[in-house]
């Protein structure tokens, strides 16, 4: 299970996220980004965050520890911003916390170098949750002490938003002409053979126990938690077999608008004011 914090002070929002993500402090004494159960598309995003987020950590790549956070809408009293205020009103209870990386820089692929193996790592993996939001337009990596850092995989999983047509999902292929690290030569071979047989089902399974029940609870079609969790693990552990061969790497769209579906442009434009 993930650890659980409680929340003490809201330092302050990180306006470049979408989902206007803020800086709390908590009562482990730790600083975190945290994510709320009342932003824009919810607590689907906050699933994607767990599964996402533990996975990748278990395959060996670089994100940002997670925790389960309590938060008490009154720490937000004195916050001028209404949108914050409304934000933090609309999140009483659990929530989602990730590590503060402080000083971390945004990746901009002209200023860092990233090897062909690590590439390739991070492609495999993003296509593997289907992340639609690692492109050079919104890169979503840090550069932490010399290191690369993966955050944000709120918009991935597609299909946890059609559940019917999941098992469809498990064998669509991965376009990744606009991932930022695409033009690093990525070795997406070596990626596959290392990674895949990782993906295994008590992986999967582990990762899926990581999130809280109530943000599976009430899922349409499905008896309980449980069931949503196992949902998971089908589509991720289908998808692990042969993503590595669906993956295509073409030319760069240029200024073409974003690709983005839809149910990740209502999170973008969702929000007042931006
Ligand atoms: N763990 C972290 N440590 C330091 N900075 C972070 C961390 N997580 C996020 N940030 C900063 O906050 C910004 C917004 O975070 P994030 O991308 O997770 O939010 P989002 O609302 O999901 O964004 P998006 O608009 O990409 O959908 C990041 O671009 C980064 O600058
Ligand atoms: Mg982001």
């Amino acid at each position: 299970m993930l650890p659980e914090v409680t929340a003490v002070r809201y330092v302050t929002p990180l306006r470049e996220g979408g989902s206007l993500p803020g800086i709390v402090e908590a009562d482990d004494l730790g600083t975190y980004v945290m994510k709320f159960t009342g932003a824009g598309q919810g607590r689907k995003t906050l699933v994607a965050e767990v599964i996402c987020g533990q996975l990748g950590r278990a395959l060996g790549l670089r994100v940002p520890d997670l925790a389960r956070i309590q938060l008490d809408p009154v720490i937000g009293r004195c916050e001028p911003d209404q949108e914050v205020q409304g934000l933090l009103k609309a999140s009483g209870g659990l929530n989602l916390a990730m590590d503060f990386l402080p000083g971390a820089l945004g990746f901009d692929p002209l200023a860092f170098e990233v090897s062909a193996a690590e590439a390739g790592r991070v492609i495999w993996f993003d296509a593997l949750i289907n992340n639609v939001d690692r492109s050079w337009r919104n890169p979503n990596l840090l550069v932490w002490h010399g290191e690369l850092w993966l955050i944000d995989h709120g918009a991935t999983m597609i299909w946890h938003h059609n559940w019917p047509g999941a098992a469809a999902a498990a064998g669509r292929p991965y376009d990744a002409s606009d991932h930022v690290l695409a033009t690093f030569g990525p070795d997406l071979a070596a990626a596959a053979a290392e990674l895949a047989p990782r993906v295994t089902e008590d992986l999967l399974t582990a990762v899926a126990a990581d999130v809280p029940d109530e943000w599976l609870a009430d899922e349409p079609g499905f008896d309980g938690p449980d069931a949503v969790r196992r949902a998971y693990v089908e589509v991720l552990l289908e998808r692990a077999k042969s993503i590595g061969d669906r993956i295509t790497v073409g030319e760069r769209s240029k200024d073409k608008p974003s690709q983005a579906p839809e149910w990740v442009r209502v999170r973008l434009d969702g929000r007042a004011g931006k």
